[in-house]
């Protein structure tokens, strides 16, 4: 059985001040929520902050993005190292607004969960087609891509991986995928891990669905057999809405 998981990406948003006053909302809503693990991803200068404000619950605390290198001239990035060293235990990666904004591409996806793999900590890698890939029938062939790349000599023990399945024309529009096609891509990706990387891993590795996630629509998207929770964007800024979300794959 996996446990669902819901985690808050919060994007370019929120300050310290913000990051603690969520956090101070947040724990009292959901700290009975035992059937669900949470992670909250704020910004790196809000990390510490968060942490010290999740350290008594059972909230986990992930980054948004980090460097395969382990330290030395890369201005501007952050290291495994560092992100464990904030209290992160996990991170996402290959999200589809640093593929397409920042320019991430499969390879460096790749290394990045190698590394985050290496230092222990959980990588949630995003996956996802455009909506012209979509419209010209290339979204399998698209995920399958990102998938043979960015997996590419990856092999996680059970449960130390976490992939969200995130169509990039569902990102932040309200335009949510239909629970019907968030289920088949899902069941592709696991149906890729079966192939791959065996039935054990492709059974306990979680597969979540991102994309205009909000507490109207989240129940459809938990009902279906292959998703196993969510990455919430706009609807994990507010500590009410994201905790009603929390609270509905509760009790799932
Ligand atoms: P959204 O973002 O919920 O605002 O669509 C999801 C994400 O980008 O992870």
């Amino acid at each position: 059985m996996r446990k669902p998981l819901v985690v808050a990406n919060w994007k370019m948003n929120k300050d310290i001040a913000e990051g603690r006053d969520f956090c101070r909302r947040l724990l009292p809503l959901v700290d009975d929520c035992t059937g669900v693990d949470v992670a909250v991803c704020p910004a790196f200068t809000a990390l510490a902050a968060v942490m010290a404000e999740l350290e008594r619950s059972g909230v986990f605390l992930g980054a948004q993005n980090l460097f395969w290198e382990e330290r030395g001239a890369f201005t501007g990035e952050v290291s495994a190292a560092m992100l464990l060293d904030a209290g992160c235990s996990c991170v996402i990666i290959g999200h589809s607004e640093r593929r397409h904004i920042l320019g991430e591409n499969d390879v460096m996806v790749n290394r990045k969960v190698g590394r985050a793999l290496e230092a222990g900590l959980t990588p949630i890698v995003c996956v996802g087609e455009t909506l012209q890939e979509r419209e010209q029938g290339l979204a399998f062939e698209v995920v399958k891509r990102q998938l043979d790349v960015g997996l590419d000599g990856v092999y996680p023990g059970e449960n130390e991986l976490v992939i969200a399945y995130e169509p990039v024309w569902a990102i932040g529009t309200g335009v949510n995928a239909s629970a019907d096609d968030a289920q088949e891509m899902c069941g592709f990706i696991r149906g890729w891990l079966r192939h791959n990387r065996g039935e054990i891993l492709a059974d306990s590795i979680r597969i979540l669905y991102g994309g205009s996630v909000k507490e109207a629509n989240i129940r459809d998207f938990m009902a279906q057999s292959q998703i196993d929770g969510a990455l919430v964007g706009g609807a994990s800024l507010e500590a009410e809405s994201f905790a009603d979300i929390v609270r509905l794959v509760n009790n799932d």
